[in-house]
């Protein structure tokens, strides 16, 4: 049984649907939920349910590795990226190389890197006129958006989405997709 950490910078949809799927596995569990933010709605749902939490601060995450300390505390194994925005340091991708997994709600290698996350990314895709986005989830390394793709997923734009509309789209795809993805991921291990 492996064991998950989840960071998160937001609501924590994703983070939720990785907890609840991973009560049934019988390869890993959430067993942490790391937050960069402290009002951050993932860890009212850690807490909902009884997972542990550990908040980051800017200067702690990339000035030393001592966080490192509490990861091996814990235990993990694999760790997961659901709408986590702090760029992954060096240190953090070294110690956990081909275990750290992202999403990302396009399809890479467009519309990421650096300010392309959560509507923005929308924003873009329905500017350009695009036909179709999807998610994309990906290995991480010390860039933004650049690790090897693990697995894609396709939607429509339509005709008179907005980004909001897209996003909606794109997220309920990401739900569907993700917990098996990761899962998937963990059996390789
Ligand atoms: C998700 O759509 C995820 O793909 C995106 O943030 C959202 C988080 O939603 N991530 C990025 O944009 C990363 N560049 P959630 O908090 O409800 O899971």
């Amino acid at each position: 049984m492996k064991n998950i950490a989840v960071f998160a910078s937001g609501t924590g949809s994703n983070a939720r649907k990785l907890i609840e799927y991973f009560k049934q596995s019988p390869l890993g569990r959430v067993s942490l939920v790391v937050s960069n933010k402290a009002n951050a709605g993932v860890l009212d749902i850690a807490r909902e349910h009884g997972v542990e939490t550990a908040l980051i601060t800017r200067a702690g995450f990339y000035e030393n590795d001592d966080f490192l300390q509490v990861l091996r505390e814990k235990k993990i194994d694999f760790i997961v990226l659901a709408g986590f925005l702090w760029l992954v340091p060096a240190w953090l991708v070294k110690a956990y190389r081909g275990r750290i997994v992202n999403i990302h709600p396009a399809l890479l290698p467009k519309y990421g890197g650096k300010g392309m996350y959560g509507i923005h990314v929308h924003e873009a895709v329905v500017a350009a006129g695009e036909r179709e986005s999807g998610i994309t989830i990906h290995q991480v390394n010390e860039h933004y958006d650049e690790g090897d793709t693990i697995f894609q997923a396709r939607c429509p734009v339509l005709p008179g989405d907005t980004a909001a509309d897209l996003a909606k789209r794109v997220l309920t795809l990401e739900h569907r997709h993700f917990p098996e993805v990761v899962e998937q991921a963990l059996a390789t291990l």
